[in-house]
């Protein structure tokens, strides 16, 4: 997830275009960069790291006199968070400048292509090949506008990009594919952005771009047309009312809310080149060259240690690997025994949680080999460990996790299957099956979540003020049992303890009375009926409960609760529903008692201290 910004007007581009980069630094923050024109050319300035660092370049530059220019905050996916490898990229003969959101996912092909025609790179992005596939188009008698169509047709994948032209000046082209991108349309000036509040202190009239649409726009112009025939597009103009801070959480009330929001999107980019519809099957890139591990230890924190205890049966069972899982801080401080044919598995949003960090370092000291499954591009985490594998969940700027752990059991699934097949060790039909549910997913998801969130609004306001609750569940229910109290305790300040079902006899059931509520997760598989006999021991003591199930088991006999029915997913897919389900309940109920969602109280994002 980067941020663009691009101008055509009558103000100085270069500094309007940074207030805009600014507004946008949200959506990325590991380089950025602007591209402007001066003297019959295009200027690049690039610098890795913070905005800030490319504020102190240009400081000292004469960039007043360009009215025309682009700008990008970079969110890594290819490549590390270099100055070579940050945006704007130029094409090889110098012509064309491009800025991209986004992944293109057949970018290794294309950029063969061009190396044989003689093109070389000078840098790892998917996005200089872009520009070079666009150059690769221009000829005689064909625009800019045509050749940057030709290009954006053969590219697949998602992207949001603007593109300037040396020989066209004072034009800007733009076009998305499953990216966020629009058009602000002031007077005497036009605006490209990724988000609104990157010009809504010049403009509130917004266009909002579709899938398969291309923009040309000047200071005084701007024409919309089809990237499949170049036919031009009618588009409404908008006008935008809400308020700077509101904007910049794309119209949601908290970063946490949009994060949830995002995961469909999310999960496709997770997906995204590592899932081939065509053969049915996971391919991870990553994980071409490395053998599979004859034994799996996973470590991790938190939410990150929740989706490590998800996926230990998937790795077992279609991979065919002895899997455990384990906390960081307890592992770092235990004698571990390891074996040279097993690997390490750290897990980690943020990539700089300071007790995984240690367990990694102390796994290598061990001769184990060290996998990373981080969200956080060229973070310590991912720079240490022997192979690393992204989430592309895309910044979350929450303290919760939400979309950190969807994208990491996306992951781990796309492991498991990859293993597995590699290994031979999961059935072809499993396989199938898994993969068509896999593709399904974000769409599932996204039609789904506005129903769970008023859902979780009616049921948040019914037991937001209990004293204490339970989250229990069963196989792979349970680690999200134990995710859905630490997300109520975190934000609600509720005590919440997550319990394997079959442990409550062995002593919290001593805690039920009426006004302590237990949150059943009970899909529709092989241990539903375990969890309904638990489930009945509850009600018999006159504990409220929530059952979270599938429309199989609606009617079931509750004397005090409520039945909360999701769609049913395919197996073990089931929790990328349930999880949804629990962040909303956890959201909805901080919300109600008036609590700070986004940044709750005693902790941080990321744990740089043990
Ligand atoms: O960045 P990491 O995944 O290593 O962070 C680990 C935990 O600190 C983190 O998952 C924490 O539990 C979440 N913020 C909870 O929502």
């Amino acid at each position: 997830m980067c941020g663009i910004i691009a101008y055509a007007g009558h103000r100085p581009a270069v500094p309007l275009v940074l207030e805009g980069l600014r507004r946008l630094e949200y959506r990325g923050y590991d380089s950025s960069g602007v591209c402007f024109e001066q003297g019959g050319d295009l200027c690049v300035i690039r610098a890795s790291g913070k905005l800030q660092e490319l504020e102190d370049k240009l400081s000292g530059m004469q960039i007043f006199l360009a009215t025309t220019g682009m700008g990008h905050t970079r969110w890594a996916t290819h490549g590390a968070p270099t100055e070579s490898n940050a945006h704007p990229h130029r094409s090889f003969r110098g012509g064309l400048c491009l800025v991209h959101n986004g992944i293109i996912e057949n970018y290794q092909e294309c950029k063969n292509e061009l190396l044989r025609k003689g093109v070389s790179f000078q840098s790892e992005t998917d996005t200089e090949v872009l520009v070079n596939c666009v150059e690769d188009e221009c000829g005689p008698g064909l625009s800019n506008l045509e050749a940057f169509a030709r290009a954006l047709s053969k590219a697949q994948g998602a992207y949001a990009v603007a593109m300037m032209a040396r020989d066209e000046p004072g034009t800007i082209y733009a076009a998305r594919q499953s990216a966020p991108l629009l058009l602000g349309i002031g007077t005497g000036e036009n605006f490209v952005a990724s988000d609104i509040p990157a010009f809504l202190s010049y403009t509130r009239d917004v266009v909002f771009l579709e899938d398969g649409e291309i923009v040309r726009m000047t200071a005084s112009s701007w024409e919309v047309f089809s990237l499949e025939d170049l036919r031009p597009v009618s588009k409404n103009i908008q006008r935008i009312e809400w308020d700077m801070q509101a904007a910049q959480k794309g119209g949601y009330k908290h970063f946490m809310l949009k994060e949830i929001f995002e995961q469909p999107r999310a999960l496709a980019d997770c997906m995204a080149g590592r899932l081939d519809s065509r053969r049915m099957e996971a391919n991870v890139p990553e994980l071409m060259d490395a053998e599979p591990p004859e034994r799996l230890r996973i470590v991790a924190c938190g939410t990150s240690y929740h989706a490590g205890l998800w996926a230990m049966p998937l790795l077992e069972e279609w991979a065919g690997i002895p899997c455990t899982v384990e906390i960081a801080s307890e592992f770092r401080y235990r004698k571990p025994l390891l074996s040279r044919d097993e690997a390490v598995l750290v897990i980690s949003q943020s990539g700089e949680t300071a007790d995984t960090i240690a367990a990694l370092r102390i796994a290598r000291a061990g001769g184990a080999r060290v996998l990373a499954l981080c969200n956080v591009l060229g973070s310590s985490i991912a720079r240490e460990a022997d192979l690393v594998l992204y989430t592309q969940a895309g910044p979350e700027i929450s303290v919760a996790s939400t979309k950190a752990l969807s994208t990491q059991m996306m992951a781990l699934t796309l492991m498991a299957l990859h293993w597995g097949r590699v290994r031979g060790s999961v059935n072809e039909d499993t396989r199938h099956k898994a993969v068509s549910a896999l593709l399904a997913l974000p769409d599932q998801l996204q039609s789904l979540l506005p129903g769970l969130q008023s859902e979780a609004r009616s049921l948040a306001q019914r037991y937001a003020h209990a004293k204490g609750m339970f989250f229990l569940g069963r196989g792979q229910s349970y680690p999200l049992a134990l995710e859905g109290a630490l997300k109520v305790k975190e934000l609600a300040y509720i005590h919440a303890e997550g319990y394997a079902s079959g442990e409550m006899k062995h002593g919290p059931i001593a805690l039920i009375e009426p006004d302590f509520p237990s949150f059943f997760l009970a899909p529709h598989d092989a241990l539903f009926a375990k969890t309904k006999s638990n489930l009945e021991e509850v009600c018999a003591r006159s504990g409220p409960v929530i059952v979270l199930t599938n429309p199989q088991r609606q009617g079931m006999e509750l004397r005090d609760g409520t039945q909360w029915i999701l769609p049913e997913a395919w197996g073990p897919l089931a929790g990328f529903f349930l999880l949804p389900a629990l962040q909303l309940f956890s959201y909805e109920a901080a919300s109600s008692l008036g609590k700070d969602v986004d940044q709750p109280r005693n902790l941080a994002k990321s744990v740089t201290v043990e």
